[in-house]
């Protein structure tokens, strides 16, 4: 956040002053708790999110296993020589997962006359200095053969690497781990293996990390794009989606049971997105599940979330093939939800807390909630829902099931499935809404005639998506569209009695890399930053509250009047009066605060504004913080304070109270 120390008179006092309205926030008479999972993330592996994206790997197709095994190498030799590289199939049982590996057949080779490069993720960021390791599986028939392993960069020259003289005596597969340092930087590396010497050697799991991940974990996250995470400090981390969870079929769904153990034991499949949008192929998009659901709840505790995921409940995604699982056959599915809780939580004795201990957390991970399904709707997913719904209350009666609301926020869809999971007593309802910055506007009032009993809203999926922006993307979200969001956010927090999750959705976009824009994180192959809804959605979690406190303009909420929105909390610990004000005009428009039977403790409050001008204005790895909250301090005073909203604007008050 940029500060600005001095003290900026954003706002003079007067007070009765009839040219200003008056809001007046009683801040004696709080009416709901806002829970701390109120603000979260949406996780998924769309835009390479994941591979490419968190999971640091560097290497694309480590284990062969993409519909062409060789996709992301490049085999060069000279002079060519026929079978020297060979892609092996084994027909195991065992190796189902990862059947295949590379033979390399070396007669008396040279340094450079057989070389094997390694593209990456749309490159490979390579920085200056870095210890990178690099490791690999083998198994060779002799010890004459020698890997000269290199970090290559765009213009062919090799910025770091070192040898690797393989051991021809042990029988069986073994691993290699090797590091070395980058003498120089590199957005768009490469990565190169030479072969030297006699012999035949067979590899799998060809992996190269940069050490400088998240927590400094081997084979872990990407440390930046993790750290804006955190950053946020949410409430809860959704994963592993969306539509990846539901898969273009069955067989393509994601299944967690799969994705935890022994990397090279994770069977990797197509990443949906791969193909989804004709505009936007990405043949090279799969998921290795190196990042799979024990990391994710790693993750979550890392940054202080709840974890959330969400489960396939029998039914493929219904724009694809739609495919459902019959009701006689769902019991497996049932059954990975209710294995995962144990996962989650079991004892280190249970079948599947042992699992999570041997991977290295005993402790359990407090699983509170799980989402059945995502964006499935009609009767057939109603009916599968409610199998779930029993059998994992049954075990777990305390344990919160949330439901889909479809693709829609309204229309005939939406109604069934609200009706009928309010009547099944569903714990939350998952409502997605993708729209154009007017419908957040118009909708800021949407949750203050929602019933206060019964199922909770888990607003799951949302973004502005600004219609003024030129075709082919990718659409960057800009003010405009943040500025609607904060404005619909203040109508979420001032109801949080009933919406008690959010989540901006998708989080992250690859620059070379995406499918669906806007998100809310950009990043390439060594630079990150936040759009302007990720600074919004950043305020509203790091300045949450602890009770929703009312916030008046003529007896009335203040969501629209003269486009202008609002809401108040107070945060108990903190002892601070935080008001959020949207001014969504181009003008400027004075207010007048008014806080009846409150003591201030200070003289200052602090606010933290976002206003410009333009409203189309957005943020790039160029000038990541053209859109970014500034600290500026404000006089208050407790029978009123005015306070100038600059046109274009979303501030949050922060009054210190006793
Ligand atoms: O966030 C992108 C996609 O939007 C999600 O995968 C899906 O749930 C929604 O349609």
């Amino acid at each position: 956040m940029k500060t600005n120390l001095t003290i900026f008179l954003l706002g003079f006092f007067l007070f009765g002053n009839a040219q200003h309205k008056t809001i007046t926030v009683k801040v004696n008479e709080p009416v709901a708790d806002i829970q701390p999972t109120m603000y979260g993330v949406f996780f998924e592996d769309i835009n390479l999110g994941a591979d490419g994206g968190i999971y640091a790997e560097l290497i694309k197709n480590r284990s062969f296993e993409f519909t062409k095994p060789l996709m992301g190498w490049k085999v060069e030799q000279k002079p060519f020589r026929e079978g020297a590289v060979m892609v092996v199939n084994r027909q195991e049982k065992e190796h189902q997962a990862n059947p295949r590996f590379l033979r390399v057949k070396l007669e008396n080779t040279q340094k450079d006359a057989l070389v094997m490069t390694n593209e990456g993720f749309r490159g490979m960021g390579i920085k200056q200095g870095l210890r990178y390791d690099f490791s690999f599986m083998y198994r060779a028939t002799s010890s004459a053969i020698k890997m000269h392993i290199d970090l290559v960069n765009a213009t062919g020259q090799k910025i770091g690497g070192t040898v690797v003289n393989v051991n021809g005596e042990k029988e069986g597969w073994q691993k290699h781990q090797v590091s070395f340092n980058a003498i120089a930087g590199e957005p768009k590396g490469k990565f190169s293996i030479s072969f030297e010497g006699t012999g035949t050697i067979d590899l799998d799991m060809i992996s190269l990390f940069p050490s400088d991940t998240w927590k400094g974990r081997p084979g872990g996250m990407r440390a930046d794009m993790i750290q804006m995470l955190a950053d946020m400090k949410p409430g809860f981390i959704r994963f592993p989606g969306g539509c990846i969870v539901e898969g273009f079929n069955l067989e393509n769904r994601y299944q967690w049971k799969k994705t935890i153990g022994p990397i090279e034991e994770r069977e990797l499949i197509i990443n949906r997105w791969n193909m989804e949008f004709a505009h936007k192929p990405a043949p090279d998009y799969f998921q290795t599940f190196g990042l799979g659901f024990f990391e994710y709840f790693q993750l979550a505790e890392d940054i202080g979330a709840e974890p959330l995921p969400i489960l396939n409940c029998g039914m493929a995604c219904q724009f694809n093939s739609a495919e459902v699982t019959p009701m006689d056959q769902l019991d497996p599915f049932v059954q990975d939800a209710l294995d995962l809780i144990e996962f989650a939580n079991g004892e280190v004795t249970t079948t599947w807390g042992k699992r999570r201990a041997e991977m290295g957390h005993p402790a359990p991970f407090n699983l509170k909630f799980m989402g059945v399904g995502n964006e499935n709707w009609g009767p057939q997913y109603l009916e599968r829902l409610e199998v779930f719904k029993n059998a994992i209350k049954q075990k777990y009666p305390d344990f919160k099931i949330i439901g889909s609301a479809g693709t829609d926020p309204s229309g005939e869809r939406f109604d069934l499935l609200n009706t009928s999971m309010r009547k099944m007593g569903i714990d939350l309802i998952d409502e997605h809404f993708y729209r154009k910055p007017s419908w957040f506007l118009e909708n800021a009032r949407r949750y203050d005639q929602y019933p206060r009993t019964g199922a909770k809203i888990f607003a799951g999926e949302y973004a502005g998506h600004d219609e003024r922006v030129p075709a082919g993307g990718p659409t960057k979200n800009n003010w405009r569209a943040a500025m609607a969001e904060a404005a619909f956010l203040t109508g979420v927090e001032r109801n949080a009695e009933v919406v008690q999750l959010a989540s901006y959705a998708p989080l992250f976009a690859h620059v070379d890399g995406w499918q669906w824009s806007p998100d809310l994180i950009w990043v390439d192959n060594l630079r990150v930053y936040g759009t302007p809804s990720y600074h919004v959605q950043k305020l509203f979690s790091l300045n949450k509250g602890t009770k929703v406190i009312p916030l008046q303009y003529n007896n009335d909420v203040l969501a629209g009047q003269d486009s202008v929105y609002a809401s108040a909390v107070l945060d108990e610990s903190r002892k601070e009066v935080i008001i959020k004000l949207v001014n969504a005009k181009p003008q400027a428009e004075a207010f007048n605060f008014d806080l009846p039977g409150m003591k201030l403790k200070a003289k200052e409050a602090s606010v933290l504004l976002m206003a410009y001008g333009n409203d189309l204005l957005s943020n790039s790895l160029e000038s990541p913080f053209a859109v970014a909250p500034v600290e500026n301090r404000l006089p208050v005073k407790a029978k009123g304070t005015v306070y100038q909203a600059p046109g274009y604007s979303f501030s949050v008050i922060r009054i210190p109270v006793k």
